[in-house]
Parts: structure tokens; C-alpha cells; sequence
């Protein structure tokens, strides 16, 4: 099986799960019990949250442990909405964001805010012109994704930072899911208030991940309770999972800083295969992150294209695993300027370090081969 669908999830690290059991089978006092089981329970928690902060750069008070990227994202927009609503009900995120995000700063609309959705050029980036233009006295919020989910488009994020920052109301939140690991992400650097990750993404465990939040900035919180994540998240914490995400995050920095060349070679491989073949239409481009490589084929639906492949032991998928059952059109195509021939027909491949060149070799083939046969079927 040749596994090309890490942007959906992927395949959890041994020793991350590993740690999972290991917490769980020792450590299962609840951390906010007095007794010294809870204690040390506590520590271990206080632990994964310094060592998520150093290797994000950031301080301790500004991690917030969630369940991943849709409850990260939540939280961020509606908790700086609801928050801050008097200073003006004016958000601005972008067309080619995850659901998580698009559809999370819509429902705001329910609410009496006011969306503006700066479209992006035909490789998916955002027109920094138009997020200048659209700023208004009421704006409060702007959320812009690192890198897209589809094609894998890479956001000029230091100098959207750098308008944001220009106006001291707005706040600047970034989904940062697909890009953790794989480029880097400057927090600092940046100006960003409010990050997303998601453990599941990055080798780590579905249930896990983080937000980052700057501190001095305050969220209304989705949740009430007994307090936890510093009043931000009440409900007993996933200490287990937890720890097992700062792991994951360990690794995959790690192989960020000792494997990126693997994963642009392979990049280089995929794009320059796929140029040559015939029926095949391609959506991302070298800039683009180096994991995700997008394209169409005009003719045949992307889901009879995914079971033939799957036939053949070759996993991927149409758009976002998340959206991909919904409709058939995709958005960020469609917001790329692509045709509805094109914006029909998408098929995404996301590697992994883990992702060889004679995988690819092989998928190359038998891309070419089914593509043709399917082509011949159909006329
Ligand atoms: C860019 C982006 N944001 C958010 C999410 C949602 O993350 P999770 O599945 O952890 O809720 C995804 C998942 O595909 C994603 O790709």
C-alpha cells in the first residue's frame, strides 16, 4: 500500500503512542485532584505544556491544549469575536480557508458580524492589497491560513503580520495545520495572536492538538467549567494525549530540520511527473509546501479515479478529507479562477517523510496507466 493521504491524517509514530499508553496506564489520576497521585499528574502536564512552548518559541502561559484543528480554530475566531465585539463586529479571513475557519467566521454572520473574503491569485495566495483595503475601524479579526489544505498554497505570513500589527485593535489568527513540520512557522516573527496545530496531522494522535495564544489576549470561552487551560478549556485534561502530542511535535520538527530536502525531492519528483502526462492538469506549484501536490483530470470524476487507484494499493483523495463527501465542486479552485472542468476534477497526493522515491516512481506508473485506461473507457 502506498500511502498518499497525510494531509487527511496520518499514520500515528510508534513511540507516540507508546506515550499515550504509558500515561494512561500510570498516570490516570485527574491533574486537578489534591492527592499526590493528581500531583503528579499535574507535573507531567505542566511538563508537555514548557516543552510544547520551547519548541514553538513561545511562553508556557500561551499554550492552550485542545482537541485539534476545528476546535483551535473555534476557539480562536468565535472566542475573539464574542470577546471583543464592542471594539467592532468586522472579521476578514480568506477564500481558500479550511471549513474550520470559513465556515466558523460565516456563522458569525448569525450573530451581527460582517465577513469580508479576500480572494487570493490563480496559485491560491492571498491579495495582500485587497486585505489593506478591506481594514475599517470595525475590523477585530483577521484569520488567514498558513498553507492550504488542497494545493498546498504557503501565505506570505510575515507581512500580513505586519499590516495587522499596524492597527493595535485587530487581532491576527493563523491555521497553521498544515503547515507545522513541514515549513516554518514564526509565531513571534510573524505578529500572530492566536495559532492552530493538530496532532493528528503531524504523526501524532486524532483528539490532540494546540492553540496558541498570545498572552495579553483574551477569548471568550467556548466552554465553562472547572477552570482548565487557564479558564480557556474546562474539562479534565488529556494528559495522555498531551504528552503524546508534544512527541509527535519533537519528531516532526526533528525531521523538519533533518529531512526537508526528502520531502522537496519528492516534491520535485511528483510535479515533474505529473507535467508529462497526458489528461493531467496541475494545481500546485514548486513554491507551494512541500507535501501536498494537487491536480485534475479533466473527464473523469476524482472519485472513480481514488477506487481505481485504491485498487491498485495507491491511497489518496479529493480535496479535504473533511470536505470531500460534501460537494463536488471545490472552492478553492473555484477561487483560484480555475474552470468548473477543473475545479471538478481534483485530486490531492499529500507525502510524508516517511514517503520514498520508489513509492512515487511507482504511483507515477500506475497514475499514467489507469488514467489512460479510464480515458479509454470513456471515450
Ligand atoms: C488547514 C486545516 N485546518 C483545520 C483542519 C481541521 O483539523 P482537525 O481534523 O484536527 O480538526 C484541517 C484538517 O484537514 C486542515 O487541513
Amino acid at each position: 500500500m502506498i500511502y498518499l493521504d497525510n494531509s487527511a491524517t496520518t499514520k500515528p509514530d510508534a513511540t507516540v503512542l507508546q506515550s499515550f499508553m504509558q500515561v494512561n496506564e500510570k498516570y490516570y489520576g485527574n491533574p486537578s485532584s489534591i492527592h499526590k497521585m493528581g500531583g503528579e499528574v499535574e507535573k507531567l502536564q505542566t511538563k508537555a505544556r514548557e516543552q510544547a512552548a520551547q519548541l514553538l518559541g513561545v511562553n508556557p502561559s500561551e499554550i492552550i491544549f485542545t482537541s485539534g484543528g476545528t476546535e483551535g480554530n473555534n476557539m480562536a475566531i468565535k472566542g475573539i469575536a464574542l470577546q471583543h465585539q464592542q471594539r467592532g463586529k468586522h472579521i476578514i479571513t480568506s477564500s481558500i480557508e479550511h471549513p474550520a475557519v470559513y465556515d466558523t467566521c460565516l456563522s458569525l454572520e448569525k450573530l451581527g458580524f460582517t465577513v469580508t473574503v479576500l480572494p487570493v491569485n490563480e496559485h491560491g495566495i492571498v491579495d495582500v492589497k485587497a486585505l489593506k483595503a478591506a481594514i475599517t475601524e470595525e475590523t477585530i479579526l483577521v484569520s488567514i491560513m498558513h498553507v492550504n489544505n488542497e494545493i498546498g498554497a504557503i501565505q506570505p505570513m510575515e507581512e500580513i503580520g505586519e499590516i495587522v500589527r499596524a492597527h493595535k485593535k485587530i487581532f491576527f489568527h493563523v491555521d497553521a495545520v498544515q503547515a507545522l513540520g513541514k515549513i516554518p512557522v514564526h509565531i513571534k516573527r510573524a505578529n500572530v495572536d492566536l495559532c492552530t496545530f493538530s496532532g493528528h496531522k503531524i504523526n501524532g494522535l486524532k483528539g490532540t492538538g494546540l492553540l496558541y495564544v498570545r498572552d495579553g489576549v483574551t477569548l471568550f470561552p467556548l466552554f465553562h467549567g472547572g477552570g482548565q487551560e487557564h479558564g480557556l478549556r474546562s474539562g479534565t485534561e488529556n494528559v495522555a494525549g498531551n504528552v503524546a502530542f508534544v512527541r509527535a511535535l519533537r519528531l516532526i520538527l526533528e525531521c523538519e530540520a533533518k529531512k526537508s530536502e526528502h520531502l522537496h525531492s519528492i516534491q520535485k519528483q511528483l510535479l515533474e511527473g505529473l507535467a508529462e502526462m497526458a489528461h493531467i492538469y496541475v494545481n500546485s506549484t514548486a513554491e507551494g509546501a512541500p507535501h501536498i501536490v494537487h491536480f485534475s483530470v479533466p473527464g473523469i470524476k476524482p472519485e472513480v479515479l481514488i477506487h481505481a487507484l485504491y485498487e491498485e494499493g495507491i491511497i489518496l483523495s479529493t480535496k479535504s478529507a473533511c470536505s470531500s463527501k460534501q460537494e463536488d465542486k471545490s472552492r478553492v479552485l473555484e477561487a483560484c479562477g480555475k474552470s468548473e472542468e477543473i475545479a471538478t476534477s481534483g485530486i490531492r497526493l499529500s507525502t510524508s517523510y516517511h514517503t520514498t522515491e520508489a513509492e512515487v516512481t511507482q504511483f507515477l506508473t500506475v497514475l499514467h496507466s489507469t488514467v489512460t485506461q479510464l480515458k479509454g473507457i470513456l471515450g
